[in-house]
Order: C-alpha cells, then sequence, then structure tokens
C-alpha cells in the first residue's frame, strides 16, 4: 500500500510510507528558504511605523535583485492585485511606478507569504500551488513512486484539497482528524503495547485536548474523550508580554494583533525562560483560572492582569515580574496536565484496563519540562514522539491508513543533503580530508566547535547529531559563543547528547516508579532508579551536582537539560563518536549539541550552505565542519 499524507497549515509536511514504513518525509519549513526569509521582512516591518508603504518598499528592495520570473503582464493577476488588501494595492502601485512589471509574478508568491505571516490567512491558490508542487515533486522524485494508492489529508479546506488532487496521481482521497494523527504517530513511534495516549495543543479540527488509548494487537487507537482544556494557547500568550522573550519584535500600533496571533516559536523561548523565575504561590489560583476558562486571548490576558495587578500589554511587564510570571506558568501547566493523567490512570484502573506506557504527544508535548513531571509522578514509562508538534501530522495521517507493523524508526526520514555530487570536488579545493571518529573526537576534546552534516535529515524540530553543531561543554564561554553564532537569547539552554550508558553518571536518577514496570526507562547495574529513555530530547532531567559543575555550558539555569540519550541502534556513528569522546576526556561520553542553522535560515540541508556558515562566521566561533566524513576548515 502506497500512502502520502499531507499536512497543510503551519508546520506543514508530506510524508511517503509502503506498507507503514516511512520512506520520506519533508517539512517545507526546511524545505522552503523563503518562508524564513520574510521572517526578515517581518522584522523591519514591525520595527518601522507600521507604514504599509513602507513594508511593501522593504519587499521590494529585498527581492527584486533575486526576481528572475518570466516577464508576463497578465491584466487579470494585476485587476486581482488591487482588489486584495491594502498592501497589495501598495506593491501594485510600486510595482507600474517603477515599471517592474516583471516582478509580478514573484510579487504574488510573496505577497502570499506575507498573507500567511501577517494576517493568518492562508495564501492564495497560486502560491498554495506552487509550493506543493515543488515539494511534491521532490519527495516522489526522492522515493521514485509516482502513483499512489492513497492520499491523506488533515483539516484542509476544499479549495486546496482539489489543487493537491490535481498535483497527485491518486486511486483514493480521505481525509482524517488532526489529534488522531498526533495519536497514531505518538503510539506506534513508541514501545508500548497498550498505552494511554494524551494530544493537546492549541487546536485542531477535532479539539484541544483529546485522550486515546491504543492497543497494539488489534492496531486500534480509541478516543476515550475531549477535555474542553487549551494549554496551548494560553501559555504561548502570556508570553507577549515579557520583553527578554518577545525581543520586542511587534508592531506598536498594532499590539492587540501581535497578542491575537502569537508567534508559536514564543512557547519554546518562554519554556526556557522560566527557569529564572520563581513560582509565586498568591498568582495560583488566578493562573489556573486563566488556563481553564481560557478561550478567547485578549479578554483572557487583560482579565488575568486586573486580577494579578499587573500590566499584560505586549513587552509591559518588567523582567522580574515577567520571570516570576513564566515560572509560575509553567508550574501551573504541569499541575494541570498531571491532574488529567491522574484523572485517566484512575479510570483505567476502575475498569480493569492495563497499559505499559503513556505516549504524550501534540505541540504541547514539546514541553519537556511538563514530560519529565509525568515521567517522575506516575510510574510508567512515557514516550514522546519526534515531532509531536504539527511537524508530525503527516506521518501520523499515513498510518492511520496502514500502521507499520513493527516498530518503524522516523527520527532520520528527511532527505539526504542537496549537492552531494559536488562534494569530493570541494573537498579536494578546500583540502578537506577524511576524519575517523577517533580523529574527530581528538579535535572535540581539545575544544573545537563543529558544525555536522551527515546523512539525512532529523524528522521534527530537535538535531539530533545529522545536522547538529557540537562541542565539548566544559566550558561556560562555549555557551555563550554558539549562542552568539546563532543569534539566540541569552536565556535559552543549549543541550547535550548522551550515550544511554553514561545517562546515569551525568544525571539525577529518579526513584519514584512505585514497583512500575518501567521498561522503556534507563538503568544500569541493577540499581534502583532510572532516568526516562530521551532519544528526541524530550524531557528536561535535573543534571547530578558534579555534572552541573563538569559541564557548565549545558547546565539550564534551574540546573537541568533537556537530553538526548543516544544508543547504538538509534545511530551507531553519532554514538561511536560519544564514546570516543568519553575515552579522550574524563570518562563522560557527552556532547554539545544544538541545530546546525543560523538566525533567519532554517536547518540546513545542503552542502554549499554549510561551508557558507563556515566561511561567514565573524567571529570564528565554528572551527570546522564535518560534510559526511570531510572535515573543512574555513576558507582563507
Ligand atoms: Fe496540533
Amino acid at each position: 500500500m502506497k500512502v502520502i499524507a499531507f499536512h497543510v497549515l503551519h508546520d506543514a509536511n508530506i510524508c511517503i510510507c509502503v506498507n507503514g514504513e516511512v520512506r520520506v518525509v519533508l517539512e517545507l519549513e526546511n524545505f522552503k528558504r523563503e518562508y524564513k526569509q520574510t521572517d526578515s521582512v517581518r522584522l523591519q516591518f514591525s520595527k518601522g511605523n507600521n507604514s504599509v508603504n513602507q513594508a511593501a518598499f522593504q519587499t521590494m528592495a529585498m527581492y527584486k535583485t533575486q526576481l528572475l520570473s518570466q516577464v508576463i503582464y497578465k491584466s487579470e493577476m494585476l485587476l486581482g492585485l488591487l482588489i486584495v488588501n491594502r498592501l497589495v494595492l501598495s506593491l501594485a502601485v510600486l510595482i507600474i511606478h517603477e515599471s517592474k512589471l516583471d516582478v509580478l509574478n514573484h510579487a504574488l508568491y510573496i505577497l502570499g507569504l506575507f498573507q500567511v505571516r501577517y494576517f493568518c490567512s492562508a495564501p492564495k491558490n497560486a502560491q498554495f500551488r506552487e509550493q506543493w508542487e515543488k515539494a511534491i515533486d521532490e519527495v516522489t522524485k526522492y522515493t521514485g513512486i509516482h502513483h499512489f494508492d492513497v492520499a491523506v489529508t488533515s483539516w484542509v479546506m476544499p479549495s486546496k484539497r482539489l489543487i493537491l488532487q490535481e498535483l497527485v496521481e491518486c486511486d483514493k482521497w480521505i481525509a482524517v482528524d488532526h489529534h488522531l494523527c498526533h495519536a497514531t504517530l505518538g503510539f506506534y513511534d513508541s514501545p508500548f503495547q497498550n498505552a494511554l495516549i494524551l494530544s493537546y495543543d492549541g487546536g485542531g479540527n477535532d479539539g484541544t485536548f483529546n485522550i486515546y488509548s491504543g492497543t497494539r494487537k488489534d492496531y486500534k487507537i480509541q478516543l476515550i474523550k475531549k477535555i474542553g482544556l487549551n494549554l496551548g494557547t494560553p501559555y504561548r500568550q502570556l508570553a507577549t508580554c515579557m520583553p527578554e522573550v518577545t525581543g520586542k519584535t511587534f508592531s506598536n500600533d498594532e499590539p492587540t494583533n501581535y497578542m491575537r496571533f502569537a508567534p508559536l516559536a514564543l512557547s519554546g523561548k518562554v519554556m526556557g525562560y522560566a527557569a529564572l523565575g520563581k513560582v509565586r504561590k498568591e498568582w495560583h489560583q488566578e493562573l489556573s483560572d486563566y488556563y481553564k476558562w481560557f478561550v478567547t486571548p485578549l479578554q483572557a490576558i487583560f482579565s488575568l492582569g486586573d486580577q494579578l495587578n499587573l500590566n499584560l500589554e505586549p513587552n509591559a511587564l518588567d523582567n522580574e515580574n515577567a520571570r516570576d510570571l513564566a515560572a509560575s506558568s509553567q508550574k501551573v501547566f504541569e499541575e494541570l496536565l498531571c491532574a488529567e493523567v491522574n484523572k485517566c490512570l484512575c479510570t483505567l484502573r476502575e475498569t480493569g484496563q492495563d497499559i505499559d506506557g503513556i505516549v504524550l504527544t501534540g505541540g504541547c508535548a514539546l514541553n519537556v519540562n511538563a514530560n519529565y513531571e509525568v515521567a517522575k509522578d506516575f510510574g510508567y514509562p512515557v514516550h514522546v514522539p519526534s515531532a509531536p508538534n504539527d511537524c508530525g501530522i503527516s506521518i501520523g495521517a499515513a498510518w492511520q491508513v496502514t500502521p507499520p507493523i513493527q516498530h518503524f524508526p522516523t527520527q532520520y526520514c528527511g532527505l539526504p543533503l542537496h549537492g552531494l555530487d559536488s562534494l569530493t570536488k570541494l573537498a579536494q579545493e578546500r583540502n578537506a580530508r577524511v576524519v575517523t571518529i577517533t580523529e574527530l573526537a581528538e579535535i572535540i576534546a581539545n575544544g573545537a566547535i563543529i558544525g555536522i552534516a551527515r546523512g539525512r535529515q532529523e524528522f521534527g524540530p530537535r538535531a539530533l547529531g545529522h545536522r547538529s553543531i557540537v562541542c565539548y561543554p566544559n566550558k561556560q564561554e562555549l555557551k555563550d559563543k554558539i549562542n552568539r553564532l546563532k543569534s539566540r537569547q541569552w536565556f535559552r539552554p543549549l543541550c547535550p547528547s548522551v550515550t544511554v550508558e553514561c545517562a546515569r553518571d551525568i544525571f539525577e536518577v529518579c526513584s519514584s516508579s512505585e514497583g512500575a514496570v518501567v521498561k522503556s526507562c534507563i538503568s544500569s547495574n541493577g540499581s534502583k532508579g532510572w532516568i526516562p529513555a530521551s532519544p528526541y530530547m524530550s524531557f528536561a532531567v535535573p543534571l547530578t551536582a558534579e555534572a552541573k559543575e563538569m559541564f557548565p555550558a549545558i547546565s539550564h539555569f534551574d540546573g537541568t537539560a533537556r537530553l538526548q540519550t543516544v544508543s547504538n541502534e538509534d545511530e551507531p556513528w553519532y554514538h561511536s563518536l560519544l564514546v570516543a569522546i568519553g575515552q579522550k576526556t574524563n570518562g563522560k561520553e557527552i556532547l554539545l549539541n544544538t541545530s546546525f542553522n543560523v538566525k533567519g535560515k532554517p536547518i540546513l540541508n545542503n552542502v554549499n550552505t554549510a561551508l557558507e556558515i563556515l566561511d561567514n562566521n565573524q567571529s570564528d566561533t565554528l572551527d570546522y565542519v564535518l560534510i559526511e566524513d570531510y572535515l573543512f576548515q574555513k576558507s582563507l
């Protein structure tokens, strides 16, 4: 059974599966650089005087050197432009004024992206067709499969599905529900036979917080209940009033728009930021009510502000209150999640249903602190898939048609590097040499920071050793250097990869399993206690006192680190590198691991991009780039 599946909204993705085996998954945010370029435009737009004309001019200035579109003047397209909105009107006037009619086609495309980013509306069908035609072409070429038995979509407008139907040769089209996709990916990606599955996020077509049971024996995932609780949106909304988190990028003229359409990326930032604050007990009740009764962003956040006597307009909080609010909100988030898990487990016990694990999925399952609380509190192993957010929807959709017969690892299902055919030539021109794992470990142990680009791209938001920047994390200054290289905020944590064998030497073991079978957790030497298996960086676990001292670059402000546990089965090359690092240092098999990209750019997937980042890093933060097995130095 050949299946192609689509998720067409934010975090858009497409995958191809054959009999449940994932052949490839493509995340459009990584694929289409143009998406990220609009972020820079957005920044300029928001810093300016909010003049539509200025934004239009900046857009044109940014793109006109790159515009190579066919010189075709279509009067009906211009007419279409004129009636869309003020921004389009300004661009059209600018195009006519400068006689740049050749850029019309490209301007249409850019405007489609503007509409997604600013107005949260879908792009026009012409741009939608162009984006998806490219993506479908890429994945069908890679797999060599051009005809499908079934195509699956989740939550798509009928007009857009019609376009997809024109682009894909397929016998049958079906539509599936959003949270069932999250649940399906989470369960079949887990090691469990019978699991409780919680899928929660800022909202899908079928709810915000759904609970399922999964049984592998008969491939059944059944909805137990839907809870009218939205933890995702209110968590993100609160971040808008914290200037250190937002970086103050919003339009002063339209603060409520910024709050209403708060960027998704704020969730991850505020999660790291929460470690700086202290939990205020006196805010607990109001924050709980804010989450429980959250309906519309503006009403909820302003009435919370009144109750707490805080100004919660965008960027209005002072840093002390902002940090404490982040910490208090995180605490309430965790408590509300754990309360739901507890209720579900009580019900299962009453009905005599056995489970061997809990699956957390949906965008909120990127909250690594909450994941650890559930793992710690209930005595069951917890599994989070590599893409619990909407990046994973297409695989969940495909697996509803044909589930995988056996566990199928998905974390490296992306595309191989583009430009590999020129790698040998580039290596010769730049005197790059093939290095062994032992040589590489020696270089890293001596303090080098290395960009790694090997094999197929990761699937999901975390870099797991194929598109990673790594170093030995024994100095605080390494964290500061890498955060500068990537233009990340100073408070955001950098995370470690550790071998499963060495994890207990670096992290505090948890002993609260209360006799439950903890199959997926790491234990050794028969001693009590465990650490959650975390092959996809899904849990923030406390470091030992010794490790905090020894590895300051990966120790977050609350003494935790979001670990990636690496086994030989997960990734043999990366596991061997970690073992070699242990041999070259003090026995600790650990590396700092962050995604190989720079600000405004997606995680790289191109040989030339890797070398550009190496050559352009002004402060010489990045010492080498490893592409496949070739080690490149900066070009002189
Ligand atoms: Fe979702």
